[in-house]
């Protein structure tokens, strides 16, 4: 019989897994046990953990497969292309082009026509103080709306911007990020395949709804931005090193809080699943010739790496 045991460390979300060791394989009995967990608290925090990026790997193909971060090629951790690196330690002198990633309320990779299912974050160096992430609960946000305005979303679009993923980007990056990932639509609500709940899935990345006027479209993306992320209905991660934090991009939106000494580490790696659902461009057209012009400039993933690091020069 395993030892896992979960015990919730949040009233909107989150729960502390212990009793089970993720650098080992996993049972089928632990892998079902801690999908449960999961789709109960939608973010677990496993604490203790001893990973590496190839233990990492291997615990997420349990929930998935494995994005690659085609995405964002300059991401990447050297040797390993399905992980992130979030982490302010200079390489080479530089500061990697992940230093400031996720600095505002989001769910990952929406930008993208597949957007990830789970992500999953291994701390292995702290600041003394801040560097937290916050998560909240986009089911409690789309539960506690009007019936008129639900009925309003069940029925709306949303073009998803990697232009608006934040202020605190290197601007060559976001160029990189521009051309590689031209906006796309989702819903504005979403319902998970296995809570079989309704969840809210419109974040500070929405430009506009689909149908709508820009004019029209802000407010409401405002008003939901604001009504998504209230207190009541947050947990906030304060790390501590060697914890491993899972979360259910579907159901959640998340940030990571810019609140510590830049002259001490923060460096984590990450990985994501890929979603079952996929979206579509906005205006394909667009789209293909903005690949086009990538292919012909032959600007592969290294190319790009080496212009954002010769741009740092
Ligand atoms: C992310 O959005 O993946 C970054 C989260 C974090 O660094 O806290």
């Amino acid at each position: 019989m395993s030892a896992i045991h979960v015990q919730p460390i949040g009233y909107a979300l989150g729960a502390k897994v212990t009793g089970v060791d993720l650098s080992k394989t996993l049972g089928a009995d632990e892998v079902s046990q801690i999908k449960a967990a999961w789709t109960k608290h939608l973010v677990l925090v496993f604490p203790g953990q001893d990973l590496d990026p190839e233990t990492l790997i291997a615990f997420t193909r349990h929930f998935g497969e494995l994005d690659d971060y085609a995405s964002q090629p300059f991401n990447r951790h050297p040797g390993h292309d399905e992980v992130m690196l979030l982490s302010n330690k200079p390489i080479d002198g530089k500061l990697p082009p992940g230093a400031n990633n996720g600095q505002n309320w989001h769910t990952d990779l929406s930008y993208t026509t597949r957007p990830a299912k789970g992500t999953m974050v291994y701390c292995i160096e702290k600041p003394s103080v801040g560097g937290d992430t916050m998560f909240a609960n986009m089911y409690l946000a789309y539960e506690s709306l009007s019936p008129k305005l639900r009925a309003f979303l069940d029925d709306t679009e949303a073009v998803h911007d990697v232009s608006l993923i934040s202020a605190r980007r290197d601007p060559a990056i976001m160029e990189a990020f521009k051309r590689l990932n031209p906006p796309v639509v989702h819903p504005a609500v979403r319902e998970h395949p296995d809570a079989h709940r309704r969840a809210l899935y419109v974040n500070d990345r929405v430009r506009t709804f689909v149908g709508m006027s820009d004019a029209e479209s802000k407010p409401i993306i405002q008003f939901l931005c604001q009504h998504s992320v209230q207190p009541r209905f947050v947990y906030r991660h304060r790390w501590e090193v060697r914890d491993l934090v899972l979360w259910d991009n579907r159901c959640l939106t998340h940030l990571a809080v810019g609140d510590y000494d830049p002259r001490e580490f923060r460096h984590m790696i990450r990985t994501s699943t890929m979603g079952d659902y996929h979206g579509r461009l906005e205006n394909p057209e667009a789209a293909k010739a903005a690949q086009a012009a990538l292919k012909a400039a032959a600007a592969t993933s290294q190319d790009i790496v080496a212009g954002i690091s010769s741009l740092h020069d």
